[in-house]
């Protein structure tokens, strides 16, 4: 069945090359910009790869005006202004952002504060509040998993009043999404096993989502090939090339697949235990999605049915329910696996959430923005508490 109406807005250019963060040249001069500020953090300046990245900048013409590396685990209120005011000064005409999902997201903030000026929570609370195109952001993700370099969203926790500001703008889109494999080498099995799950709940909630569409189910449907392809592979052997760049493609897919569909309940509580118990959220979300994929399975198996082949699957000849049941067994399957190699924690209960707050989860998911988009309607937090406790 059709969907009535659907949108689809990618300005992101993404290029993909073994490589490619240290030759920009070419991107760069069409780009038109010669002085960019560098935005990452500790861990991946400490690995080198913000030197190399500014070495093939000096190298190619292109000047590196600042850095700031103190992007912390969130992307934090106070790191946003204190790094807009350095770009600010340093005579900067675009960003480059080398990292995973905080160190992006605090770029795009930064951004807005680098070209619109103002106040980010005066001025710019709100969806889609800015009113022209910001200066380019180029982003070299480091990790396979949040996609947030091909969308629309920067969230942004403010420490002083402890709440996470969600900022939604088309122009926050960035101009482009580098994927180099090299850059995500050292990234350990653990969190490639995590950020993995991340991308893989993106492309699963994506392509079950009540706002899916033709042209996000294909994105959807790529990332998950991808990633059972890949994630294993990865997670045992961090320096596969191959596997690794399976896995960049994968995110960026899954990345555009939900950021046109949304994503469900099992990002819902996978936002409830990371705000209660700082539960990692690629973790979580691998701890929810086969238990969540059978929450809303009245819902979902015909679609689901369909990804039997690309999970490995028979589908001829088998009734949509049991597809539908052997795609979650595939998934069960994956994260089990991740567990044997000791990258993955499945259950609830080892990664330090308490059995008496499964209820304070249950509320909370239920008000988290990605539940109002779950295909299966949710009245109260009671219909859900089964779901929670099967994960534990
Ligand atoms: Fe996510």
């Amino acid at each position: 069945m059709l969907p009535e109406f659907f949108e689809f807005y990618n300005p992101t250019k993404v290029v993909y090359q073994v490589g490619i963060a240290t030759d920009l040249k070419p991107e760069l001069d069409i780009i038109g910009k010669t002085k960019y500020f560098i935005i990452s953090d500790h861990i991946i300046a400490d690995l080198g790869l913000v030197d190399k990245v500014e070495a093939g900048l000096a190298e190619a013409g292109f000047e590196a005006v600042g850095r700031f590396l103190d992007v912390a685990q969130d992307a934090r209120l106070n790191d946003v202004k204190k790094c807009a005011d350095l770009v600010k000064a340093s005579g900067a005409e675009g960003i480059i952002s080398i990292g995973g999902g905080s160190v992006i997201d605090t770029a795009k903030a930064v951004n807005i504060m680098f070209s619109a000026g103002g106040d980010l929570v005066e001025d710019y609370s709100g969806a889609h509040t800015l009113t022209r195109p910001l200066n380019p952001h180029i982003v070299i993700p480091t990790t396979a998993g949040t996609g947030s370099e091909v969308t629309m969203v920067a969230v942004i926790y403010d420490e002083d009043n402890k709440e996470k500001l969600v900022f939604p703008d088309k122009y926050l889109l960035p101009n482009l999404a580098v994927l180099d494999p090299e850059m995500t080498l050292s990234l350990p099995p653990k969190m490639t096993a995590a950020t993995g799950m991340d991308a893989l709940t993106h492309a699963m909630e994506a392509y079950v989502g009540i706002q899916a569409s033709p042209v996000s189910d294909v994105f959807a449907v790529g990332a998950i090939d991808l990633i059972m392809k890949n994630l294993v592979r990865a997670v045992e052997q961090g320096d596969d090339i191959e596997a690794r760049g399976g896995m960049l493609i994968a995110a960026t897919m899954a990345g555009i697949s939900f950021t046109h569909s949304m994503c469900g309940v099992i990002h819902g509580m996978a936002h409830a235990v990371g705000a209660h118990f700082r539960v990692p959220h690629g973790v979580a979300n691998g701890i929810f999605l086969p238990h969540g994929m059978e929450f809303n399975f009245e819902f979902i198996y015909e679609k689901l049915a369909r990804l039997a082949p690309v999970m490995g699957e028979p589908a001829e000849g088998v009734a949509p329910e049991d597809a539908a049941r052997n795609v979650i067994a595939a998934v069960r399957r994956l994260t089990s696996r991740l567990n044997e190699l000791g990258a993955l924690p499945i259950r609830l209960r080892d990664v330090g959430v308490p059995e008496d707050s499964l209820p304070l989860i249950a509320e909370s998911a239920l008000m988290d923005g990605s539940s109002f988009y779950n295909p299966r309607p949710m009245e109260d937090e009671a219909e859900l508490l089964p779901f929670i406790q099967n994960a534990y």
